[in-house]
């Protein structure tokens, strides 16, 4: 028998995933489980995006696409810059992925030699420090907090940075904390990279889920850095598995070499589909949910601290509130495992996103109705009173 790579031993699995097979085991018995632990749109994909896509499965449409995607959604991307952030990108630059995992994978691979360190936040989204090892590059995690809206700054990056780093991984809004990166933050740590040469990568995939501010591209501050986004969020299709990539000029070939060589071409009728996510009947839909999600998040923001929950920061976009939770525990996982046990609320402890203050922290998603989010609260109440 061949043995197992060290490679694969040492990703992680997510901790989440075992409360969520003990939810569906707890479901399976019966038992009502509200799902604050999920992160995808409880919204199903829209009217139009569904409508292309079964127009493309009726049509035959399931060869292969060309391996940077099609040509009519590469321009759709351009021309969505173009038009939402008055940024002007040539089509060339933009890879049609599966989904933004496939856009961080190609990033990834592009620029990292084994060895090589990448900084990016703890905490943060799990997979982008699997993705690191799995290509032998080490992960340079810098601790963030609410002084600096749990991003990284110039300051933390100029800190950590040494001969070795080759990249910096940035996400806004971010995936667990749901902040944003200011853009004098982000400027200023684009002039440091640049003066390193250090690739800058920037995870927008929460891009259209912002409550306070309009959404914005790093795109619109550099032509030089690589762009992670998806229409998995904020378009409500996690299942079609399909995202982009938006490449400096020099990494057009190399891009089109991997995309070819690691997934061939991002899958056919999901591309079609997603020609139909820029359009306008797909964008009032889309809009619509945006508002709801922000009386979701205004909902959560008043009750949580009610119940004991520290909220450092006010979340201003993507769907998660990442509440600091020291007043009730001291283990959050145990919090969360007992929550789901006796009141049968689901949600993500911190050790999923890192090792910075981990047992502290809660990630809830209100990726869930309202009703569910107040009746989630009333079980919450009813838990930590116990
Ligand atoms: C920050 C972040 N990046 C990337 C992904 C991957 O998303 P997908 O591959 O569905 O586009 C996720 C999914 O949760 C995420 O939260």
């Amino acid at each position: 028998m061949a043995a197992i790579s060290k490679r694969a031993q040492a990703i992680q699995p997510f901790h989440v995933m075992k409360l969520l097979a003990r939810a569906k085991a707890l479901e399976a018995k019966g038992k009502h489980i509200i799902h604050l632990e999920v992160g995808e749109p409880d919204f199903n994909t829209p009217q139009p995006v569904l409508d292309a896509g079964i127009a493309a499965i009726k049509d035959v449409r399931m060869h292969y696409t060309p391996p940077m995607g099609l040509v009519a959604l590469r321009e759709a991307i351009a021309q969505f810059y173009r038009d939402r952030f008055q940024v002007t990108i040539s089509s060339e630059r933009i890879i049609v992925t599966p989904g933004a995992s496939g856009a961080l994978l190609l990033a990834l691979a592009a620029i990292i030699e084994p060895g090589q360190s990448v900084l990016m936040a703890d905490p943060g989204y799990p997979c982008n420090r699997n993705f690191v090892s799995l290509l032998e590059g080490r992960n340079q995690l810098i601790k963030v907090d609410a002084t600096t809206q749990f991003q990284l700054n110039k300051a933390l990056v100029e800190q950590h940075w040494d001969n070795n780093t080759t990249a910096l991984l940035l996400a806004s809004p971010s995936n667990p904390t749901g902040t944003n990166i200011s853009e004098k933050s982000l400027a200023d740590i684009i002039q440091f990279a640049e003066q390193k040469q250090m690739a800058v990568l920037v995870d927008e995939i929460y891009q259209g889920l912002v409550y306070d501010s309009a959404a914005t591209t790093a795109l619109s501050l550099s032509n030089d850095i690589f762009i992670i986004n998806s229409f998995s969020k904020y378009f409500s299709m996690t299942g079609w598995r399909i995202g982009w990539l938006v490449v400096p000029e020099a990494f057009i070939s190399v891009a089109d070499n991997l995309a070819q060589n690691i997934f061939l071409a991002a899958p056919t009728a999901a591309q079609y589909a997603a020609l139909a996510a820029f359009k306008p009947d797909t964008i009032k839909i889309l809009e619509q949910r945006r508002n709801e999600f922000k009386l979701r998040r205004d909902y959560l923001l008043e009750a949580l601290p009610k119940l004991g929950f520290k909220i450092p920061v006010k979340p201003d976009g993507a769907f998660y509130i990442y509440a600091n939770c020291e007043n009730l525990t001291d283990n959050s996982f145990e919090f969360a495992e007992q929550c789901l046990e006796q009141v049968g609320v689901a949600i993500t402890p911190g050790i999923d996103f890192g090792n910075n203050s981990a047992e502290k922290y809660i990630r809830f998603a209100y990726t869930t109705s309202l009703n569910n989010l107040k009746e989630a609260v009333t079980r919450l109440e009813r838990f930590i009173a116990t």
